[in-house]
Parts: C-alpha cells; structure tokens; sequence
C-alpha cells in the first residue's frame, strides 16, 4: 500500500524523508512526493515512478526546511498521475497532507467542500482531507481543534500526517499503521518502522483512533475526543535496519537464497508459543486457519498437515471471505491467523469478526510489532528477516516450517523432520539455478502455465501459480492432480507448459499417470521430482526427502523459475505492477 512519512528536526528533512520513502517502496511504488515547510511556506515536488526516478527528475531531496511529509503511492482512486500523486494542498496551499487508506465519504465532503469554494486538483480521495482541514483550521487556527473535527467528519481506513505552514506536523490513525520514531533532537511519524529504523530504534506504535501532534519539540498523542494518551516507547528490533541487497541483484533473489538458513530460525524466537498454543489446539472445539494470499496458501498446507499427523480438522478460510459469512466461525473457537506483514487489512478484519466471536487469536506473524500481532493471544514469529520482495518467499517457507514444529508438538505420534538435511537440499537446489535459468528462457513467450500437484502438493501448485503470476505476468493455474480429467484437461495442447510437482511419494504413480495425459495432448510438461521419466521435457531435480520434505523443496525451483522468467520478461521481480507487499486497505 501506500506509505507516509514525516520529519521534523534540526537536520534538512527532504534528503531524509527520501532515504526513508526508498526503504519503505515495497509498500507502494507506482509515485512519489515530498513537501517540506521552511519559512513558513509549503513547497512541493511529485512525481510518477519510483523514488530513485522521481528523484533524479525533479530532485526531490533540495526541497527547503527541517519538516516534512512524503509518500509512495500504490493507486486506489484515480489514475496514476502526477497531479494524483502525494503530497496534496490544501486550496490555499497552507496545508499538505499525505494519506494511507480509504476515505469512503469522499464524494459527498468533495461536494460539500466544492459547494463552499475550495478547490481540487486530482480525482483521489485523499485531497479532501487537506482541504477539510483547511476548512477546520480557519476555524481557530487551532490543529489541535482543527484535527478532531476533521477525523470525526471522515469515513473510512486511513493514517495521514498533515503538514501546516508554519511547520506543525498532525497525524491520525484509524485501522492504517502509524509509528512515531524518537530520536534524540528529531521526530518521525511513519507507517513503517522502515521509514526511520536508521536513524533511531525507539518507537511508538500509535493505537487505533489516536492523534499525534509535534510542534517543534514537544510532542503529544491523543484520541480523538482530545484526552492525552500516555506514549509507550518501544525498541525495535535492529534486523530491520538489515534491508540491504548486499551482493545479489534483487531482493527476491536474495529472499529466495536465504531460506536454507530462516527454515533453522522460524518460530526460535517465540519458542514458548509454540507450546503454548499447542495445549489451546488440543482441546479447541474449531480450529480455523486464515490469511491473504501465500499466507493463505500456507494454512491449506495446514489443513493437510493438521488431519494427516494430528488428527484434528482445521478450517482454512480467506481473510477477506470471513466477513461473508461470519456465522461461519462459531463462538469460543481458534482461529491461526498466518500473515507476513502483520498489517494485512482483510486479516485484521478477519480477526477482529473471530475476536467478536470470543475466539482466541493464535497467530504467525513475521513483523512482531504489527497490529496483527498486538491484537492477538498468542504470537508465533517467522523470524525470517525483513523480507522487502513483493512476492513472498521466505516467508511461505518459515510458515510451512512454524506449522510443522506445531504439528510436533500436537501429534501423538512422533513426527520426524530432519532440519539440516533439509536445509542441504535447499542449498542444492539453489546450485541448480544455470539449469532452471534455462527453462525460464523457455517459458517466458508461453500465455499459461498450469502446475499440478497431488495431496499435500496440491497447495504448494496454488502456491507456485501465485508465484509465476506475481513475478512474470504469465496466466498461471495450480491444479489437483485428480481433477484434471474433470475438467482442466480441455486446456491442455501444444501452447502450454504443465509443470508437473510429482516427488517419488504416495501421490507419484498418480501423478506420473496425469502427466502422460497432459503429454498426450501435445503440452510441454516441467518435471519436479527426486525421479526422472521420459515424459518431461524438463527435469528440474529435487533432493530424495521425506514427505514434509518435499513441500519446501519443490518450493523452492519454482520461486527461482519464476524470478528468472521475469528477468527474461524484463520485468522487475521486486515490484510487480500493480501490486504492493502490505495490502493495507480492504
Ligand atoms: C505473495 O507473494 C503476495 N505478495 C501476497 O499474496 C501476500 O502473501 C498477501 O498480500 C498477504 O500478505 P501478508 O502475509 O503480509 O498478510
């Protein structure tokens, strides 16, 4: 989504604000802005691409002044231009806001406000809210006053940080992240700790319907009827400050490259809860699993894992489906809530309808300090390092591994998983990339790849689709094996590419079947497998495994097919368009 940040200090604040919108581009990328008070004026620059572009064009960091706002954009309403682009002026030009979020009654204040003469520029909903402040400041010229009124007149999810002409700053935050970072003669008001992890490690994680006011420097937190909250200073974890490519040439090749290492360190630094949620799952009276997207896809690999080694029937439902049919999560059950970011806001709404229900909150979170994680019982972290790539890849891994060391732990049988072999074959396969760099040279003219996979692979082909889509824009279907026939089967000829997900376990002889049928009707087919057979026109090998094995590591090749298919795409494999990492808005 998008991402705001705001700076007052002693030091120049563009330069910095701009350090902080490149570390938070992964939230949103497709524009950028800053603006920035000095001598009592506001002064602006935006435009259309992403911060290094937009920099180079206009020169964002020599804007004037030691306070300023700034924002990446990931576009809801209204296209991608630089007149849509934040941030916005207020009609006067005395205001400037930044924004997150949804204002849903922006139509009818836009009237409103049209009706009284103030003026608009772009087709976003976010230019009411400096032009309602405006409205409200000329009141009194009070931002204090000026800001309650304005956020109980809007609707909607959102964070903004508005910047007044002599050099106040004013945040709020309603169901959109907003973090203060204290540094020692300098503010920060974020919605991403990666916005000023570099200059300080102390934050404060504003609550939900609360104000944030600095003037200079002093600083208050309020909610919105105007009651002083007391601020509750946290240390943030300094691994975020880690978000550096190093040597490699992306973040997802880097992400992907990492994971013989984060499969050791998922769930190691919430040990406890791993335990600890493991009594609640034996005797929970429903278990349900929720998430977006990956995330998603990790909790039906753990519906599989849950019936096969526990036997207990968990329910994986999407985060964004739950709203419609809230009946479906009965009262004082279990709900796992798989996220990432920690911030998605179908998962928050996921979780918040459970809460209503008394359920108790289990979740897998890989940000610590997120709403997610505020907001439930019992905390499992991925602890995989910031992953900064759109497209998730270490994360999927941790999660499946979080899911396996609960599976241990509830299981009356023991269930054996050899982490150091696994962690081995990982790095093979990543030896392997000269051989997966070729069949992406193949794939990249195709229009549709579908990847089929059987049992517990079933997800990890949705899982793999996702992955093809994301990074290489190609239409990309996961498959179960058996339906094929039912149906799947019409799409197969000479034009497609079937990657066949067929490890030498309880699903291979099917699998082996399928595939002779897709090859029959002309497709080419991509093997994964320990086993080669003359029916793939491409063999990418695995490492011989277990079965618990086996969903990481066929994971893993087509992650890497998958970045270097959108290489050979000329695509940008860490920022997909139209995508952002942090879904924030519904
Ligand atoms: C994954 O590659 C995607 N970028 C996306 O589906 C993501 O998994 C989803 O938005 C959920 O994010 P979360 O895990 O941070 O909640």
């Amino acid at each position: 989504m998008c991402s705001i940040i705001g700076y007052s200090g002693d030091e120049g604040a563009a330069p910095i604000i701009v350090k902080g919108l490149r570390r938070m581009e992964y939230r949103g990328y497709d524009s950028v802005g800053v603006a920035t008070e000095s001598e009592n004026k506001i002064e602006l620059k935006k435009g259309v691409g992403k911060v290094s572009e937009v920099n180079s064009k206009v020169n964002l960091e020599n804007l004037p002044g030691t306070t300023g706002i700034g924002h990446t954009r990931w576009a809801t309403h209204g296209k991608v231009t630089s007149v849509n682009a934040h941030p916005h002026p207020s009609s006067s030009g005395k205001i400037a806001i930044v924004h997150n979020g949804i204002i849903e009654n922006f139509e009818k204040l836009k009237n409103d406000l049209g009706e009284e003469g103030f003026e608009f520029q772009s087709e976003t909903d976010s230019e009411v809210i400096a032009n309602l402040l405006q409205k409200n400041y000329e009141i009194d010229k009070n931002v204090k006053n000026a800001m309650i009124k304005t956020v109980s007149e809007l609707e909607g999810h959102y964070s903004f940080i508005a910047m007044f002409e002599n050099g106040q700053l004013a945040a709020a935050r309603f169901h959109e992240p907003l973090i203060i970072g204290m540094g020692e003669k300098n503010y920060f008001l974020s919605s991403d700790v990666l916005g000023f992890i570099e200059q300080t490690d102390n934050a404060i994680y504003i609550d939900n319907g609360n104000l944030v006011l600095i003037d200079q420097d002093k600083i208050q937190i309020l909610d919105f009827n105007g009651n002083q909250i007391k601020p509750q200073i946290t240390k943030v974890s300094k691994e975020f400050a880690d978000v550096y490519k190093g040597d490699y040439a992306h973040f997802t090749l880097k992400e992907i490259s990492e994971q013989p290492e984060t499969i050791f360190s998922a769930g190691e630094n919430t040990k406890e809860a791993i335990g600890e949620c493991s009594d609640y799952l034996k005797h929970a009276k429903n278990i349900y699993l929720t998430g977006s997207g990956t995330s998603y896809n990790a909790s039906l690999v753990a519906k599989y894992l849950f019936s096969k080694y526990a036997k207990i029937k968990a329910e994986p439902i999407i985060a964004s489906e739950v709203q419609f049919s809230p009946d479906s999560i009965e009262a004082n059950s279990i709900i796992i809530a798989i996220s990432q970011s920690g911030e998605s806001a179908d998962v928050l709404e996921a979780v918040d309808i459970a809460k209503k229900a008394d359920c108790k909150i289990i979740s897998i979170i890989n940000s610590l300090t997120s709403t997610l994680a505020r907001e439930s019982d019992i905390v499992i972290g991925m602890n995989c390092g910031p992953e900064i790539g759109v497209a998730a890849t270490k994360s999927f891994t941790s999660q499946i591994i979080i899911l396996y060391k609960i599976i241990q732990e509830i299981s009356n049988e023991k269930v054996e998983i050899d982490f150091q072999e696994m962690s081995t074959s990982i790095s093979k396969i990543l030896e392997e990339h000269n051989n997966i760099k070729k069949i992406a040279n193949n794939i990249k003219e195709i229009s549709d790849i579908y990847v089929l996979g059987r049992g517990i692979h079933y997800p990890i082909a949705i899982e793999s689709a996702l992955k093809i889509k994301e990074l290489t824009y190609i239409h990309a279907e996961g498959i179960a094996g058996g339906e094929l026939k039912h149906g799947p089967l019409a799409l197969m000829d000479a034009s497609v590419f079937v990657i066949i997900i067929n490890p030498d376990d309880s699903t291979y002889q099917d699998t082996l079947t399928s595939t002779r049928e897709i090859k029959a009707r002309g497709a080419k087919i991509i093997g994964i497998s320990d086993k080669n057979t003359d029916s793939y026109d491409y063999w990418i090998k695995i490492p011989k495994a277990n079965e618990l094995a086996y969903p990481i590591l066929e994971t893993i090749p087509i992650q890497l097919l998958s970045y270097y298919a959108a290489l050979e795409k000329d695509t940008d494999p860490d920022y997909p368009r139209n995508l952002a990492k942090s879904v924030t808005v519904k």
